[in-house]
């Protein structure tokens, strides 16, 4: 049955300390957990003296005191997910003694083993795997922890908080206890016992403490561990300097993990990551590797104020921490590389996965009101959406406001567990602003599409923007709020002198003014992306160069580049798919011409963004029946017709911008790999020998990762009479880079992402290769997860790739069921196909349904796919 917001009780009891005493042993590890209990006062329940409700999971109980006095089994029960203690006093303390199996945790949910030792994963509902406990964000805390294991196989003992003690024990073991001063919810706890290397700093704080930092990481990878360390420090310096906010730990840990279900967790002082999130040298980590680093740190150190500090109610709320998490790291990342493009890469990335999202049978608001496992939850939506609808908060206060409201709301809710609309509150009571109407992005699901007209009265020197907004998705006809900033151009390129605005749409339908505009104007319309819509408008291809070539909002300029591409692909798909030739204006070479050539005064970055056309699965959004071969004949056959025409600018960007000294990765050195990698790819669209060797000599010549697997991955996508280097370079790469683990996931990925058409037999191949592994989660996300988005692999007409996943996400689920959620996701979309791909996934999707013992996370995504 599914959990709904509307049914939100506070807890019947709180809990005040927690003392975990932790025995790792050889059959297992004992939990004696000391917890001091007290019923909640505030609650309608408390005069009922309600009865004690733990949640618990796979724990083997071997005792359960109140107050000191061991209860019999009678006294209590005990069900696959609860233990209830009929009555309890209104203060007690409650001690269970369990015994779980770390070993057997194949889940990585709660404490569970992976190479070199024990790790946690709280967040959402792991604590319960743990011990006995009210898991639910709005108990929070004192927590106080012992672990004692082994000490030549686990040397290192963490947990949250400040070390207060530590020694050697019996039998060759030791001990350590932590002591967490803050309270937190029980998601936020981490403990870790491993044998790992250690990389320390510190951080002198503006207020002048010093915090100290470590980095934990498997042995013998200390020199992968530097960017992350400072990128740690430039997070805490950046929080200061931006959002006055400092690191209140004396501790700040982070530790590497390499089975890890998502990027990383913010456990309070104690964040435990994914390694491809800490793990970088330049010769086996890519530039968008070290600025996905970069990201992450940040986002989980940011976690520290915005998500623990302050925290949840529910779990409904997650967008409350995870929106504004993400956006204050889109805004580090931007004040750190390059704004122009983190923006478009953010829009990019908005559109390749929550759009369909949002269009699909997964479409839930950035509050959702219903779920059956909140791990399906942890969404493009909440997380990507909900950074947009924050990021439209700041713009409509503007940036001085929303920093007023970010400090009104930690001291109306510093030590809380609140709600989404406390956080809006606080930002109304800051600005005076009134966000009614625009709670409904908080409420609502799907994605606006807003339509707007023009019209010029040249008598009157009246230029008119008309705007109607619809969404079909939601529960009503209401209006949204939205941002909208414009400006307006004249015929040659010029920006109109004070007419940039930005319209608050409020109404259905609502027309805007401009007066004094002397001639008929091109409208720029959403810069900078000011809300995640939809936008129509009937731009002519001469008014989307214009913008092109003259828009200084990047984004914008770029937005006009993707619309021109777009028109383009879809107009080709169409005749591809009715047995025309496709027709390739000589306006868009020119216009891409002109870029290429301009790079130096555009920003290398920008025109690598520029060049890169949409992706398929942005494309198929846009079409109502995809037919996916037709849609990628279309696409290539636009690249391909770039590579012939502008072959000598290609060539000629591709020498200017090879490196002239060490790698770095800065923005602007990254800049110029990225535009010289996409002329790399261009190139090798060509079927000639000369481009093949350019690739081969690339990788074979490269200092870098990002060179390196730029020409390994132009080579895994060459047409036929490039195999033999192809496999040359895949052969040789594997050979090289077999050791590092985060590599390999490189390599499963280029060829699960390759277009070549037998793609599928590759993959099933691969999973039975000794780099696969179905129990590690980067292995299937690199594998199986990029092939379930390889849009015209995936959705191969005889629904081979769907009976193919089918049986993966089976063979997953028996162990990792968030894992094999997040791949059954892959299937979204599958309505948008013709009748006989349909029938396929259809098949694929029931044989899922009624697969015996399907858990409860496939099963909600299933179930809704089905509809
Ligand atoms: N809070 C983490 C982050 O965004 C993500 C943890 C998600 N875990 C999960 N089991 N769904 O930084
Ligand atoms: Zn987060």
């Amino acid at each position: 049955a599914p959990i709904l917001l509307a049914d939100y009780t506070p807890p019947a009891y709180l809990i005040d300390t927690v003392h975990l005493d932790v025995d790792l042993r050889a059959d297992g590890t004992v939990v004696t957990a000391t917890l001091a209990c007290v019923r909640n006062a505030g609650t309608a329940a408390a005069a009922t003296n309600p009865p004690l409700v733990l949640d618990g999971e796979e724990l083997e109980t071997l005792e359960v005191a109140v107050d000191g006095q061991v209860l019999p089994a009678s006294a209590y029960r005990i069900d696959a997910e609860t233990l209830t203690i009929a009555t309890v006093p209104a203060r007690f303390t409650l001690r269970t003694k369990v015994r779980i199996q770390p070993d057997a945790n194949t889940q990585l949910s709660g404490f569970y083993r992976s190479k070199d030792g024990y790790f946690t994963q709280c967040e959402a509902q792991g604590f319960r795997r743990i011990t006995w406990f009210a898991d639910r964000p709005d108990v929070m805390a004192r927590f106080t922890v012992t672990l004692h294991a082994d000490k030549a196989a686990y040397p290192v003992l963490l947990a949250n908080g400040n070390p207060v003690g530590q020694g050697d024990e019996a039998d060759g073991r030791h001990y350590a206890t932590w002591e967490d001063p803050f309270k937190k919810p029980c998601y936020l706890f981490a403990m870790v016992a491993a044998k790992l290397d250690v990389l320390r700093d510190t951080f002198a704080t503006a207020s002048g403490r010093t915090v100290q930092l470590a980095i934990y990481v498997e042995p013998g990878k200390l020199d992968q561990c530097p960017h992350a360390m400072e990128a740690l420090k430039k997070s805490m310096a950046w929080d200061e300097r931006r959002f006055g906010l400092e690191c209140d730990l004396d501790h700040y840990m982070i530790v590497a993990v390499g089975d890890f279900n998502m990027g990383a967790m913010e456990n309070k002082g104690l964040n435990i990551f994914n390694t491809k999130y800490v793990l970088a040298r330049p010769d086996v980590a890519t530039d968008v590797d070290f600025e996905n680093i970069d990201r992450v740190v940040a986002h989980e150190y940011f976690h520290n104020w915005t998500g623990n500090r302050v925290t949840c109610r529910d779990w409904f709320q997650l967008s409350l921490k995870e929106g504004l998490t993400v956006f204050r790291d889109q805004e580090f990342g931007a004040d750190t590389h390059n704004r122009d493009v983190a923006r478009i890469r953010e829009v990019r990335g908005l559109r390749a996965a929550q759009f369909p999202e949002d269009a699909g049978p997964m479409a839930h608001p950035v509050r959702p009101a219903s779920y059956i496992e909140i791990n399906n939850f942890y969404t493009a939506t909440v997380y990507e959406k909900g950074a947009e609808v924050v990021r439209m908060i700041q713009t409509l206060i503007g940036r001085e406001a929303f920093r007023a409201g970010m400090d009104e709301y930690f001291r109306r809710h510093d030590g809380q567990a609140v709600t989404c609309d406390d956080f809006v509150a606080a930002m109304s009571a800051a600005s005076g602003f009134d966000f009614t109407q625009f709670m409904r992005w908080y409420r609502e699901p799907g994605t606006p599409r807003v339509t707007a007209a023009s019209a010029y009265d040249a008598q009157a020197r009246r230029y008119t923007l008309t705007f109607t907004q619809a969404n079909p998705k939601a529960s009503d006809n209401a209006p949204y709020l939205i941002p909208i900033r414009v400006a307006l151009f004249d015929a040659q390129g010029q920006e109109l002198e004070g007419h940039s605005r930005t319209l608050l749409l409020t109404e259905t339908t609502q027309t805007f003014a401009f007066d004094n505009v002397a001639s008929a104007p091109v409208p720029s319309l959403l810069r900078d992306f000011s809300a995640p819509v939809l936008l129509d408008y009937p731009y002519t291809p001469a008014e989307l160069t214009l913008l092109l070539a003259a828009e200084s909002d990047p984004f914008n300029a770029w937005e006009a580049g993707q619309r021109l591409a777009t028109g383009l692909i879809l107009e080709a798909t169409a005749a591809i798919a009715a047995g025309r030739a496709p027709v390739w204006p000589e306006s868009f070479t020119a216009a891409a011409r002109t870029l290429l050539t301009g790079y130096e005064a555009r920003g290398a970055a920008f025109v690598a963004e520029a060049l890169t056309l949409p992706g398929e699965a942005t494309l198929a959004e846009l079409l109502d029946e995809v037919n996916p071969d037709a849609l990628h004949a279309a696409r290539n056959g636009l690249r391909r017709h770039l590579a012939e025409a502008l072959h000598a600018e290609f060539a000629a960007a591709y020498a200017a911008l090879a490196p002239t000294g060490p790698y770095a990765p800065s923005a602007d050195q990254a800049g110029r790999r990225a535009l010289r990698n996409v002329c790399l790819g261009y190139l090798l669209e060509r079927d000639a020998p000369a481009e093949r060797q350019r690739a081969q000599d690339q990788y074979a010549g490269a200092d870098n990762m990002t060179d390196q697997f730029a020409a390994l991955a132009a080579l895994a996508n060459a047409n036929a009479a490039a195999r033999p280097a192809r496999e040359a370079a895949l052969a040789d790469f594997y050979q090289r880079w077999q050791g590092e683990a985060l590599v390999v996931d490189k390599w499963l990925a280029v060829q699960a992402g390759s277009r070549l058409p037998d793609t599928l037999a590759t993959v099933q191949r691969l999973t039975a290769h000794p780099a696969f592994d179905l129990s590690n989660p980067n292995k299937v996300y690199a594998l199986l997860r990029t092939f379930g988005a390889n849009l015209v692999r995936f959705h191969a007409a005889d629904g081979s790739g769907y009976a193919f996943f089918a049986e993966q996400i089976k063979a997953l689920d028996a162990r990792n069921p968030q894992v094999a959620s997040r791949l059954a996701r892959c299937f979204d979309r599958w309505k948008k196909f013709d009748a006989g791909r349909q029938a396929h996934a259809r098949a694929a999707l029931e044989s899922l349904r009624d697969h015996p013992g399907l858990s409860r996370d496939v099963g909600e995504i299933v179930m809704r796919a089905l509809g």
